[in-house]
């Protein structure tokens, strides 16, 4: 890029000339420029707002200004040939005052805060040379408040920078948070002790520069991040898939902080993200092989493995894969069981989603969250972000300033000046709409937002289809009422206030430069996925509107990579009973010998389904990390490494492929999936997949894959891989499938392997003293890019860093050292890979929907039936909603008691009032004529905006529920009500106590450090 591209110009600093951008102020330079330059209240993301005036600087007139005037960096703008003095003795002298005044409230009790060792603060203060303490009076003090189990409080450390809050709530929205003050006291937190309620609580960690904000689960069982073991990963919880750093020591995972990423993440996580690591350390975790005969009281070996497995060689499975495995096991194990037997896990309808899905990724690359923040127009359908994909809503938030941030610009206020633009911006939006089928956290920054049940929600995108199909924008805009008039079919079947949303939605449309759709697969609706794809198609007519970008969320951290498996042989569960029950009733055929369940809870399925895979298997193989109803019906189970204890692939939403590093060895004989199954496919024989088999005539002595009559080799595969890269290039070798630019991801390090820890580590000698003074050998691990010691190559500046530290920063902030320039991408970066999704999916008749075009009149007979019928849509939760962070006790204890939002009507025709605990009754009757019903205690909430077809609440409804329902509301009785409340207290009594029990466990683990010598799987001790 040119210099003037990126508007650079020359300033003098400390009279030596540096190429500076104008974009930027002036603290936003310097730091760009890689010079030391304290400051407090100034957040790269979040842009100055001059309130701690630390980033005090001389500026000069020209080069005979001998005198200068002070300035603050942060609030100041580049202009060419600028002359500025860093190094004045003015200058420094007013950023050590600054400090002392700062420090005379602030306790000195680093040796027991727990930011010791990563404060922003300490930094400052070394920075700016202050050491001495001269204020001898009474130190202010304040009462902590409790603000949940997540975030911890100590106002005390204060030096009220407002960070806090302006991310609080200015930059997430959040609304149970602010500043309170009193004469000079000034108190940041709520008005009253109760858990933090935004979904981003736990960047107040990452973003209060000082100890006044602190991971509480990390606090609890403490270390200095100085003792960390890190390694740079990915989150496991959901498809945005952001870069996260996982520290962990003694083999427990401590705490994951946030890894910059310029076009992902950036500088925040999600509370999902960031706690949701409870699982890897949980009570729920397996840690011995189950159904397999031992020959050594010590340890598993591969030739027990090879022993229990060698009955099942050239054997037929089915294998189901998992979206929260890694790329690599579930490509492993399609492999293994061929391309007929694999399954996703997903039932009929979430085929019928994916194939859609795969479609849809064709239309072009899903923008990453930098570019949703520079969108200028957003839809949101059916898919509550904030709960599925929380890091996105947080951009989406940033995209809606920018109507606010174009305002300013046109009186000459720079996007940077943050104050100043919220002051101008007023409420002042970009335009956000949604559809959903819940209220969401986005609806009180939406120009419109309306709940409806799904089938509706693709009416109106019919409806905004046709507007399109109409022409050009200026025509159909001035005359939009009558276009709708004149279509029979909008306006019969869109209510008004359907009709309005349209129009609006329409409007600000013509308007748009950069509009963006996102919409998910949460409501589980092929028939929605298919009406996006008309309207995205819609867009390419003729007239004259900006194409939208469009992002299409999925629920699992490896969705996609799950869904670039998926062929047109691909199973349902419901195809994969089939086939079981089919041979169960032929003896004679033995075609599968049964299933071989990767990381799966099958979390749609009834009770049912499972108790018939159960009995319809013969054997039941289940690798997984966790117990859960699957691990306990299987014959042989065995413990599979979590994200932080492997290495693989995840692919984010956009198909993005992402390594995430292993940062601790687990204790064997857990190991990581591909290893496992590297083991299964050793003894098993593995295939050649069908699509790279040439086929010839078959002899008498072919191993045939029944299922389809096609020929089959077994690969002579003898030695098992040792390491990722060696998967990798096994992969490439024998498979024309796997993706070339995986095998190109993953390279033999080059030179000297990077350090896992920091070079002030405690080291191993004193780690381990309490057992033996002498030093024990350092964790070696096959083809490792990462040693595990801080012996190794310090941090590189690339996107691999295990975490981050620079010379005289040694908080977070030190990624300012590693930037480009502030908000840029690292120095030598990666470069971003996606892997490719075929359609083939869609090829099966089977997930395809029917073509049919459907008369005005049968729409019309479809609308009164949506109407008349009762859907119950489940709210989506950023704790509870994903199955492994749901395992964080933490998370448990944040659980909310029964919800139920109806609308007036219902609520009056069922005589019951908002907030009362009633006793709901859900029928249906199944396809089999069956009734299903379930019951439910929960306080009725009343929501004027409801549709009386639509419910909504926080309790899953059992499978056999089909999601046309009756619902009788009675009031529930005194006991019922006291019996449900009781239960409920149960259950957080239970994670209280399970937090306390894990705890327990961990510190007296630590007594007996797990530390293993080597790393590579069952036969390397
Ligand atoms: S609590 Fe932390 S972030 Fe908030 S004003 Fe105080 S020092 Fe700044
Ligand atoms: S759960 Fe999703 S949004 Fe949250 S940190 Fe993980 S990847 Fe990011
Ligand atoms: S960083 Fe400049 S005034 Fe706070």
């Amino acid at each position: 890029m040119s210099a003037s591209s990126k508007n650079l110009v020359t300033i003098f600093i400390d009279d030596q000339p540096y190429q500076v951008s104008t974009k930027d102020n002036l603290l936003a330079g310097v730091l760009s420029q890689k010079l030391n330059l304290p400051y407090f209240c100034w957040h790269p993301s979040m842009g100055s707002v001059g309130a701690c005036r630390q980033c005090a600087v001389m500026q000069f007139q020209d080069e005979n200004d001998q005198r200068g005037r002070l300035v603050m960096a942060c609030t100041t703008p580049v202009t060419d040939c600028m002359r500025i003095s860093i190094k004045n003795s003015h200058a420094s002298e007013f950023r050590e005052q600054v400090i002392a005044a700062m420090m005379t409230n602030h306790p000195h009790d680093c040796p027991v805060c727990a930011e010791g060792g990563e404060c922003h603060l300490q930094d400052m203060t070394v920075m700016t040379g202050h050491s001495a303490r001269e204020y001898q009076g009474t130190k202010r003090t304040f009462t902590n408040q409790y603000l949940g189990e997540l975030v911890g409080h100590e106002m005390n450390r204060c030096i009220t920078c407002y960070r806090c809050t302006r991310f609080y709530n200015d930059y997430a929205g959040g609304k149970d948070f602010g500043v309170y003050g009193s004469k000079n006291q000034v108190y940041f937190g709520r008005q009253t002790d109760g858990a933090l309620a935004s979904e981003f609580s736990g960047n107040l960690v990452e973003v209060c520069p000082t100890g006044v904000f602190t991971n509480k689960v990390f606090s609890a069982h403490y270390t200095r991040k100085w003792d960390l073991q890190s390694a740079p990963s990915v989150c496991s919880h959901c498809s945005v898939g952001c870069n996260l750093s996982i520290g962990e020591r003694y083999g427990s995972v401590r705490r994951v902080m946030n890894r910059y990423n310029s076009e992902l993440n950036g500088y925040f996580l999600c509370d999902r993200g960031r706690f949701g690591i409870g699982y890897v350390n949980g009570e729920q975790r397996l840690r011995k092989a189950k159904g397999i005969a031992q020959q050594s009281p010590v340890q598993l070996s591969t030739l027990d493995i090879a022993k229990a497995l060698s009955h099942f060689r050239l054997k037929n499975f089915i294998g189901i894969g998992s979206a929260r495995a890694s790329l690599e096991a579930n490509f492993y194990l399609k492999k293994i069981v061929g391309s007929r037997n694999f399954s996703a896990g997903y039932n009929d309808s979430e085929m019928q989603v994916a194939a859609q899905h795969a479609q849809l990724m064709q239309l072009g690359k899903a923008p990453n969250l930098a570019e949703i923040e520079t969108s200028d127009f957003i839809l949101i359908v059916g898919e509550d972000i904030t709960q599925t994909a929380a890091r996105m809503a947080l951009s989406v938030r940033q995209a809606l300033r920018n109507a606010a941030i174009a305002k300013a610009s046109l009186i000459g206020i720079p996007s940077w000046q943050d104050s100043a633009v919220r002051t101008i911006g007023g409420t002042l939006l970009s335009p956000l709409f949604s559809m959903q089928s819940t209220s969401t956290k986005l609806d009180d920054v939406a120009e419109q937002a309306l709940l409806m049940p799904v089938e509706r929600m693709s009416l109106c995108l019919q409806a905004l289809q046709k507007l399109l199909g109409l022409g050009h924008k200026k025509a159909v805009e001035k005359h939009i009422n009558e276009h709708f008039l004149q279509e029979s079919f909008l306006q019969e079947q869109l209510s008004t206030s359907e009709q309005n949303f349209v129009i609006a939605v329409y409007q600000a449309l013509c308007r748009a430069n950069k509009p963006l759709l996102i919409s998910g697969t949460s409501l589980v609706s092929a028939e929605l996925l298919a009406s996006i794809a008309k309207l995205m198609i819609g867009f390419k007519q003729d007239n004259d509107m900006a194409d939208p970008s469009l992002i299409i969320v999925p629920p699992c951290s490896n969705s996609l990579g799950v869904l670039s498996l998926l062929d047109e042989h691909s199973l349902s569960i419901e195809q994969v009973l089939t086939t079981l029950s089919e041979q169960a009733e032929d003896e004679q055929v033995p075609r599968v010998q049964g299933l071989i369940i990767l990381e799966q809870e099958l979390a749609k399925c009834s009770e049912n389904q499972i108790q018939q895979l159960r009995a319809l298997a013969k054997t039941l193989i289940v690798l997984d990390h966790s117990e859960n109803r699957l691990t306990k019906l299987a014959d042989i189970v065995l413990p599979v490494a979590t994200v932080s204890e492997g290495d693989g692939h995840y692919i984010n939403y956009q198909g993005r492929a992402q390594k995430f590093t292993q940062v601790h060895p687990p204790i064997l004989p857990i190991q990581e999936s591909w290893r496992w199954l590297d083991n299964i496919a050793d003894t098993l024989g593995i295939k050649v997949s069908v699509e790279a088999t040439p086929v010839e005539p078959l002899t008498e002595n072919d191993n045939l894959d029944a299922s389809a009559n096609i020929k089959v080799n077994t690969i002579a595969k003898n030695a098992r891989c040792q390491s990722l890269i060696q998967v990798h290039q096994f992969f490439a070798q024998h498979y024309s499938s796997w993706p070339e630019l995986m095998t190109g991801m993953s390279s033999k390090p080059d030179d000297k392997a990077i350090a896992r820890m920091s070079h002030r580590a405690s080291g191993r000698t004193s780690q381990m003293a309490n057992i033996s003074v002498h030093e024990s050998k350092a964790t070696q691990k096959f083809d490792d890019s990462f040693s595990f010691s801080m012996e190794g190559a310090s941090i590189k500046q690339t996107t691999d860093m295990p975490f981050v530290w620079a010379p005289g920063w040694n908080s977070n902030q030190a990624i300012g050292q590693y930037q480009e320039h502030i908000n840029g991408p690292l120095i030598q970066h990666a470069q971003s890979h996606f892997i490719a999704i075929s359609t083939s999916l869609a090829n099966n008749p089977h997930w395809q929907l029917t073509n049919k075009v459907a008369s005005d009149a049968d729409k019309r007979e479809y609308c009164a039936q949506v109407a008349a019928s009762l859907t119950y849509v489940q709210q989506q939760n950023i704790h509870l909603t994903e199955w492994q962070s749901a395992m964080t006790p933490e998370f448990q204890m944040l659980k909310q008691s029964n919800q139920l939002f109806i609308n007036h009507d219902t609520a009056e025709h069922m005589g019951v009032t908002s907030r009362q605990w009633c006793k709901v009754v859900f029928s249906a009757t199944n396809e089999k004529m069956q009734l299903a019903s379930q019951t439910v205690i929960s306080q009725v909430m009343v929501l004027a905006n409801l549709p009386s077809s639509l419910a909504f609440g926080n309790f899953p409804l059992c499978q056999s529920l089909t999601h046309q329902l009756e619902m009788k509301i009675t009031p529930a009785g005194a006991q019922e009500i006291t019996d449900y409340l009781s239960q409920f207290n149960d259950g957080v009594l239970a994670a209280e106590a399970s937090k306390k029990s894990v705890l327990e466990r961990l510190k007296e683990n630590d007594q007996t450090i797990p530390i293993r010598l080597v790393s590579g799987g069952l036969s390397d001790v």
